[in-house]
Parts: structure tokens; sequence; C-alpha cells
């Protein structure tokens, strides 16, 4: 069902909060070329249209290579400042208020680019799109769970020093063989820092994994979740105990977690009260911000008004945001629901 004017309208003009996107997977095939460019770094690809050409994918691994193969292109504290920029434009302009950047530390330390470069850069942008746009956000930072526990140990050792710029920890990459379980321990040991837990699991891998996610690294939200349904008890759990899943409809689709947009569970599992939110993961991959993420789904699945501005509600109460910042933001949310369409 193609979407109507008022639901169109509706979602660009809803407030919305983003808490699954990688930052390094906004890095569109411009910006990898001028970089390339800058730092002499040769890309397996003659031109932009050609690394758009390429964005076919058959699973998660065969996107995560060219995702990872992307990343070499970003060297220095300006390259990080420039990709976060470019992100923040783009999120304003679908009326992104607040987002939760998730970076990957150790694609970038193990080219010798320092953890200082890669935070401040972030960190540059993230002033800045405070200061344009009146956006907020945050950093989470996520182990590559197809590394060793040794690495995740170390690279938490190495982001230490920075401790008060970045407000949790996440797991992500090549979810299959590589369960939650590997990481338990230093989950723990970033909790006793005192950081947040997110965990990426059952976007290919089982249930049982979102449930280690849970019951091991103590997550507090789990980002995608599609395989959720294949256990009806944790989708009873995750009701009573109001954990979100940071859906991607369109990076499922893309990865072919998902054949049709049509079949997503997302619709499914709102009806049944799970904390949904909808986010775009890596949008210069999957075709898609977070905007477009709500129209092509709203369309897909036909959404209501209701539910579309529950998925906002959603994402608000789901944030790592104190709970006078929510009260308000819930209350933009409403008005902007209220308002004469137009
Ligand atoms: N890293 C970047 N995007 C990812 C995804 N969708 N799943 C796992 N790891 C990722
Ligand atoms: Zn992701």
């Amino acid at each position: 069902m193609p979407l109507d004017s008022a639901r169109e309208d509706l979602i660009r003009r809803l407030p919305k909060v983003e808490l699954h996107l990688h930052i390094e997977g906004t890095l569109e095939p411009e910006m990898m070329f001028s970089l390339a460019r800058k730092h002499g770094v040769t890309l397996p690809y003659s031109s932009v249209d050609a690394v758009r050409a390429a964005y076919n994918f058959s699973d998660l691994q065969s996107f995560l290579d060219l995702y990872y193969a992307g990343c070499d292109v970003l060297c220095e504290r300006s390259d990080f400042y420039a990709l976060a920029m470019a992100y923040f434009t783009r999120a304003h302009a679908d009326n992104v208020v607040h987002a939760e950047l998730f970076f990957d530390p150790q694609t970038h330390t193990q080219r010798n680019v320092p953890m200082e470069a890669i935070i401040g850069g972030l960190r540059d942008g993230m002033n800045d799109a405070h200061k344009r746009f009146g956006m907020s956000s945050e950093l989470i930072l996520c182990f590559l769970r197809h590394l060793s526990e040794e690495s995740a140990f170390e690279t938490l050792e190495m982001a230490l020093p920075f401790r008060s710029e970045f407000v949790g920890v996440g797991l992500d990459s090549g979810e299959r063989d590589n369960p939650p379980s590997k990481f338990e321990r230093v989950f723990a040991a970033a909790r006793g820092h005192g950081l947040h837990v997110v965990a990426h699991a059952g976007e290919e891998g089982p249930p049982a994994y979102i449930r280690e996610a849970l019951d091991l690294l103590h997550a507090e939200r789990i980002d995608h979740g599609v395989r959720c349904e294949e256990d009806p008890a944790l989708v009873e759990y995750l009701v009573a105990k109001r954990i979100a899943l940071t859906m991607c409809p369109l990076s499922n689709l893309k990865l072919r977690v998902v054949k049709d947009l049509r079949e997503h569970n997302l619709a499914r599992l709102l009806r049944r009260d799970v904390a949904v939110t909808i986010n775009s993961d890596d949008p210069a991959y999957f075709g898609g911000y977070i905007g477009e993420n709500f129209r092509q789904t709203a369309a897909a699945l036909d959404l209501t008004r209701g539910e579309i501005m529950r998925l906002a509600e959603n994402a608000v109460n789901a944030a790592f945001l104190p709970e006078d910042t929510k009260v308000a933001m819930l209350g933009a949310v409403h008005a902007a629901a209220a308002a004469p369409h137009g």
C-alpha cells in the first residue's frame, strides 16, 4: 500500500531518536573516494557508481567485507569529524533530535589510528551538531565479535582514558558462531565502569543469542532481535521487561534477513507490545536514512498513525537519556502528532 500524505506528513514532522546507527556505515561513496584520494588509499572500485553497484549483498558477511574495506579511508581526526557531520546533517533533515552512535574502534586501531583521533573527531562532530542543529548525541563503543575476547579487553583498556566520552558498549560484526557468551567477562568489566550495555543479537543468529545477550551480558536493548519470534517465551519476556528492539528494516531487506519488507515481523511484534524502534543501521549501504526506513516500513506493513507514533515514543523511552529530557521529547512527539497537517 502506498503511503498516504497524512502518514507521510506525520513521519516528516515526528521528532526522532536513532538508537542503532554505525557511524562507519554512513560513509557515502563520494566521501569514500575523496578520503581515499587524500590518503593515497587504493579502492577496489573505479568510480562512485561502481561502489554503489557493488552494494548487492547476499548476507551479513558479504556486507561486512565491503564495510571494513571502506573503513580504510578513515585515518585522521578530521576524517571522523567529517563523517559525523555528514551524518548529523542528514539526520537533522529527517528531524532526528537525539542519536546514539555506534563506533567500531578495532577497525581503526588495528591500522594504528589512535583512539584519540577516533573519539576526538566524533566528539568534535557531536559538539558541532549540538551547536548547529540543537541535536544531542552519545557514543556507544562496539566490540567486533569475530575478534577475540583478548582484543575486546585491549580495546576497552585503550578507551578507558576517554571514559567520559562514551555511554555504553555494544557487540557487532558477524553473528554466526560468535555468541555473546564469548564476551561475558569483558561486558562485566565494562559494566563495572558504569557503562550501559547493548548487543546485536537475533539478526542472523538464533534466539538463544538474544537470551545470552540479556542473561550473560545484561544488555538493556537488543539490536535487531528479528529472530526473537522463534522463542515465544522470549517474546513474552521482552514485553514484560520492556526490552527495546532497535530494528532496521531496510538493513534486513538488503542483507536478506527478510525477502520482502511486507514479511518483516516489526508490525507483528509492535502489535504484541514489544518495544520496537525503527533505525537505519548502515544507511550509506542500505539505501535509506531513518526517515526512509519509517516511510518504506509504514507503507509495506500498513502501520497506522498510532503505530508510527508508538515507534517514535519507544525510541525516546529506550534512549540513554535523563528522565526529564525524555518527558520533554515525548511532549514534542505528541505535539507533532497533534499539529494540523501541512
Ligand atoms: N556492523 C555494522 N552493521 C552491522 C550489522 N547490521 N550487524 C552486525 N554488525 C554490523
Ligand atoms: Zn547494526
